[in-house]
């Protein structure tokens, strides 16, 4: 199933995500649900407020841009119950998007190496640390679970100068080539 993607400005993207119980029956068929949607979308990432569950689970598909990031040929991935425990390395800026902010980009800062600690589809724990474009990716993706979007990370003049564009956003009047919603 596809689902819409949710919009900046519905106030669940702003809430702290809940654990998931790793035994859900029902997680397998969300997951494949999520990397249905995130790839209909053409999003290399997409996390669950995305599309209306506040529970803390991320998808990740690197291969889309994988061209001009050979590391991430074959960086496809189900974080489940996800945390960051660490995050070092000087800031580095790269020009963000995010399905719920449609045509928008932005330089964005942000460490360049974290250690994060997750679950896979198959209840798999995993410690491990990435840098580069998957540290960016993950670090994008995780800010989703926390409430937090890339918008926040940027200057508050830079902020003040999209507050049109993020009020239109806000509405619904975007113009994407893939399912969007509003959650009020
Ligand atoms: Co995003």
């Amino acid at each position: 199933m596809i689902y819409p993607i949710v919009l900046y400005g519905s106030p669940l993207l702003r809430k702290v995500s809940q654990e998931i119980d790793l035994k859900d029956p029902e997680l397998k068929k969300f997951l494949d649900d999520m990397f249905e949607t995130m790839y209909v979308s053409d999003g290399v990432g997409l996390a669950a407020p995305q599309i209306g569950k506040s529970i803390r689970i991320f998808v990740i598909d690197g291969s889309e841009i994988s061209k001009e990031h050979p590391e991430l040929l074959g960086f496809r991935k189900a974080f489940i119950n996800p945390i960051i425990v660490e995050a070092e390395g000087e800031n580095v800026t790269y020009n963000e998007g995010c399905l719920s902010l449609p045509a928008l980009h932005e330089e964005v800062q942000r460490p360049s190496k974290i250690r994060i600690r997750y679950y896979d589809e198959n209840g798999k724990f995993y410690d491990e640390i990435f840098d580069g474009m998957k540290a960016r990716i993950v670090q994008h993706e995780y800010d989703h679970l926390e409430g937090i979007l890339f918008v926040d990370r940027l200057s508050p003049l830079r902020r003040k100068m999209l507050r049109g564009k993020l009020n239109e956003i806000a509405k619904g009047k975007v113009n994407a080539a893939y399912k969007t919603k509003v959650l009020k």
